[in-house]
């Protein structure tokens, strides 16, 4: 039998508050982590349940560093979400991620330094034991594949495979740091991918990324070439979010028609295996 599935949709810069779900309701949570960024909203898209999560919040005022990942993701847990799909803002380290192309990762090169990136950390409430995630696959490749299979119907520009840098922020990087980035075969930048895909991968959901390439971070020497800005980065996601949202309505139907059943619970036992229990 076909398991149920709930699609949780963390929503980024510029794609915090969408107006297409149905039903919808907003719900206050708290968990052993503290609060999430927002209410969560619930309702129906496509007649399917979701839950939206602005991760700046609705009025962005969490800067990446200050995002409580551990309650955004432990709240969309408990809310009963099996699937994540995240949007994201992003800069390109490559000529050919070019800005308004989207990407869906499918590794990560983590150069953040302040951030907790495990529930299991030995605190009051926290999960017992000392866990050693698993990330060769940090992304999961099947909701990936539905997502490309959608962007291929829809006709929008994007990129199979790509490798995110996550910094720390709140500053965009030098141009030094972003070369280093380039010779490392980092294809984008963001703030924000670490430490959320790998608290999903902990919690056993199924997690992929809707990266939105804005601008070329500041790597380009010819002449005129800009370097990014938020101005940049606000008009260029502005410019394309019909994209990412098209992307979210026409994949959702496709979650609930394939068959999760072996692979959730491959996530689960994968998980299982990560954890060390204290021993008697
Ligand atoms: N988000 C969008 N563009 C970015 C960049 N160039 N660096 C880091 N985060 C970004």
């Amino acid at each position: 039998m076909a398991c149920s599935v709930k699609v949780g949709i963390i929503g980024g810069t510029g794609l915090d508050n969408p107006d297409f779900i149905e039903n919808r309701q907003e719900k206050y949570v708290d968990t052993p982590f503290g609060k999430p960024s927002d209410a969560l909203i619930l309702g129906r898209i496509k007649g399917i349940d979701c839950v939206i999560l602005a991760r700046h919040d609705r009025k962005h005022t969490l800067m990446p560093t200050n995002i409580n990942y551990r309650a955004n993701i432990w709240a969309l847990k408990e809310e009963g979400c099996t699937h994540i799909i995240a949007t994201t803002a992003c800069g390109s380290l490559q000529e050919e991620y070019a800005p308004g192309d989207i990407v869906f990762l499918d590794q990560f090169i983590d150069q953040t330094t302040k951030r907790v990136q495990t529930f299991y950390d030995g605190q009051l409430g926290s999960p017992v034991g000392v866990c050693h995630v698993q990330l060769a696959q940090p992304f999961c490749r099947h909701l990936r594949g539905l997502l490309v299979e959608s962007a291929k119907e829809l006709g929008i520009k994007h990129h199979v495979s790509g490798t995110n840098v996550t910094v720390e922020g709140p500053r965009f990087s030098s141009k030094a740091e972003s070369n280093v980035f380039r010779s490392w075969k980092g294809s984008i930048i963001n703030m924000t991918t670490v430490p959320e895909v790998i608290l999903a991968k902990e919690a056993g959901i199924s997690y992929a990324s809707i990266a939105l390439v804005t601008d070329y971070d500041c790597w380009r020497e010819e002449e005129g070439a800009e370097h990014v800005s938020v101005e940049m980065v606000m008009k260029t996601f502005r410019q394309n979010v019909d994209k990412a949202k098209n992307l979210i309505l026409t994949t959702i139907p496709k979650v609930v028609e394939m068959d999760w059943n072996s692979i959730l619970t491959g996530y689960k036992e994968s998980m299982r295996l990560s954890v060390m229990l204290p021993t008697s």
